[in-house]
């Protein structure tokens, strides 16, 4: 496995790669590995000849409250990992590097981020379309690959992937899961033990939300106070939002009768986490 920091370096090789045709998977990560980021380069390797991953803790998606300085770091960690699993290219550029100057140009987003972590994190899919269109291209990916933990962000990419006609393909990819269905996040180390059982819970609450759909429940609106209910009773986190949208498009729904989510994130002492689970009423 090649390890590149330097942007230079690293549009130098995949000049190289480019001229012999080879196929390039990408996954942008902000490092800190788990099952979940480990899954995505397994996907990519098998589908493509070359799989970049990048670690980049991304300042610009992190709100001036939140815990950029806190995210979990290893990043010798994650090279022993990433080359476990066959990455060809780990590239970890610099903040200032990919940050150099006060920026004069600003993306901005108009749709599916007025609903649950665009509307709870202002700023945050601004900073992350942006790095993502940085890294896009330096690594001119034919395929990227994200995760659908992140349903919002795959939902805002693909949008970015096809009004600025990127010629990259985007692949979901399910969400992995601990042995009691708590969706793995970098961010899982900063529970304490009783949050850790506690946060079992949010996936449970989802299953049984999408369980009362498939009794016949169609009113987003009982659907969200169960799942809330449950929340509140199982675990001392405090709910930042339960909410139901049609999906992709992430538009206020009075029934479910279409393809939606059901998305939730909840606060614990030291971590904000998130989950979802995607599902039509069949
Ligand atoms: P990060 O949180 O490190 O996630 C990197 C990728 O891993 C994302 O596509 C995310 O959806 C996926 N992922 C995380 N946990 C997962 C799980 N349990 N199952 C499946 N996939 C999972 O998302 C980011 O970084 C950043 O916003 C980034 C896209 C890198 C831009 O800075």
């Amino acid at each position: 496995m090649e390890i590149i920091h330097s942007i230079e370096d690293m549009l130098e090789k995949i000049n190289q790669l480019k001229k012999s045709n080879k196929q390039i998977g990408f996954v942008p990560t902000m490092g800190f590995f788990h099952d979940g980021h480990t899954n995505l380069m397994e996907k990519a390797k098998k589908d493509n000849d070359i799989v970049v991953t990048s670690i980049f803790v991304n300042p610009l998606q992190f709100g001036p409250n939140e815990d950029y300085e806190q995210y979990p770091r290893d990043e010798e960690k994650d090279k022993l990992r990433a080359e476990e699993v066959g990455v060809d290219i780990l590239f970890i550029p610099d903040a200032k590097d990919m940050y150099p100057n006060k920026r004069i140009i600003e993306l901005s987003i108009k749709g599916r981020i007025d609903v649950l972590c665009g509307k709870s994190r202002p700023g945050h899919f601004e900073g992350v379309i942006t790095v993502l269109t940085k890294l896009f291209h330096i690594v001119q990916p034919n395929k990227v690959y994200f995760g659908m933990k992140d349903a919002q962000q795959l939902a805002v990419v693909s949008a970015l992937l096809n009004e600025l006609n990127f010629p990259i393909e985007l692949v979901g990819v399910p969400t992995i899961r601990e042995r009691d269905g708590l969706a793995k996040s970098s961010r899982n180390v900063h529970l304490n033990n009783e949050e850790r059982e506690e946060a079992a819970w949010l996936y449970k609450a989802l299953l049984q939300g999408q369980q009362l759909v498939v009794d016949g429940e169609l009113n987003p609106d009982i659907i969200v106070k169960e799942v809330s209910d449950t929340i509140i009773n199982q675990t001392n986190g405090v709910i930042d939002y339960v909410e139901i949208f049609s999906y992709p498009k992430l538009q206020p729904i009075t029934v479910i009768d279409q393809p939606v989510i059901l998305a939730l994130a909840v606060h614990f002492q030291h971590a904000r986490l998130i989950d979802n689970l995607i599902f039509d009423k069949r």
